[in-house]
């Protein structure tokens, strides 16, 4: 399956997924990585690794529908056939989520529902939880919304700052975001009534579990 990569930074989650690519068995590649900031570390990370990038800087268009529209063209251009955003800093307009409904998927540092947002791990500190985690999930209008693929949940401990946090979680990132396009690349993911089902499904004992039908 070919993947476009949305990214806005860093681009760790960007380095899993190329890591990930790289292994002899992964069912997908990324044929674009697409940045609306030109200096995005991310993109770097994609030329070193042979991969075409395209950065759009959202500036230089009138309003967020037509730079919307330019990344579509650019994603179509690439025939990218699933959109990963991976700390892509920008809201998307409606038209372009509907555009790509059902091949758009996001990672985000909480246990989706809770802690949607900016600033979640000071959030989840000051709430004072136990756990918290990681979650990658298709992209619906609403921000940090939508049938939610997997999860990973690590413990918050009581001495911890929000930087301790969101390094434990963004480790577990690097591990989930190449499974969820692992699932669906190999074509086992289906949303029914909003919830994602998974065609063997392995579960933390090592077994493997389909949905009911
Ligand atoms: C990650 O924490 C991701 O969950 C969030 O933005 C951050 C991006 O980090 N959406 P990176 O650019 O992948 O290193």
């Amino acid at each position: 399956m070919k993947l476009a990569v949305l990214v806005s930074g860093r681009g760790s989650n960007l380095q899993a997924l190329i890591d990930a690519c790289k292994t002899d068995d992964f069912p997908a590649e990324i044929v674009l990585v697409l940045s609306n900031k030109e200096d995005a570390y991310g993109l770097e990370r994609a030329q070193a690794a042979d991969i075409p990038t395209a950065a759009l800087d959202h500036k230089n268009f009138e309003d967020r529908e037509s730079f919307d529209t330019a990344m579509s063209e650019q994603i179509d251009a690439s025939g990218a056939e699933l959109v990963c955003l991976a700390g892509f800093m920008r809201l998307l307009s409606d038209g372009f989520v509907r555009r790509w409904r059902d091949r758009l998927i996001n990672i985000h540092p909480s246990l989706l529902p809770a802690f949607k947002g900016l600033h979640v791990h000071e959030r989840v500190i000051e709430e004072g939880a136990r756990f918290s985690g990681c979650t990658v999930h298709f992209v619906r209008p609403a921000m940090d919304e939508g049938p939610i693929i997997t999860q990973a949940v690590v413990p918050v401990h009581p001495d911890d700052e929000p930087d301790d946090l969101a390094a434990r979680i963004l480790e577990q990132e690097h591990v989930i975001y190449p499974r969820a396009v692992r699932y669906i690349a190999e074509g086992r993911v289906r949303i029914s009534a909003e919830r994602v089902l998974i065609e063997n499904h392995q579960l933390p004992d090592g077994s493997l579990r389909s949905p009911a039908r």
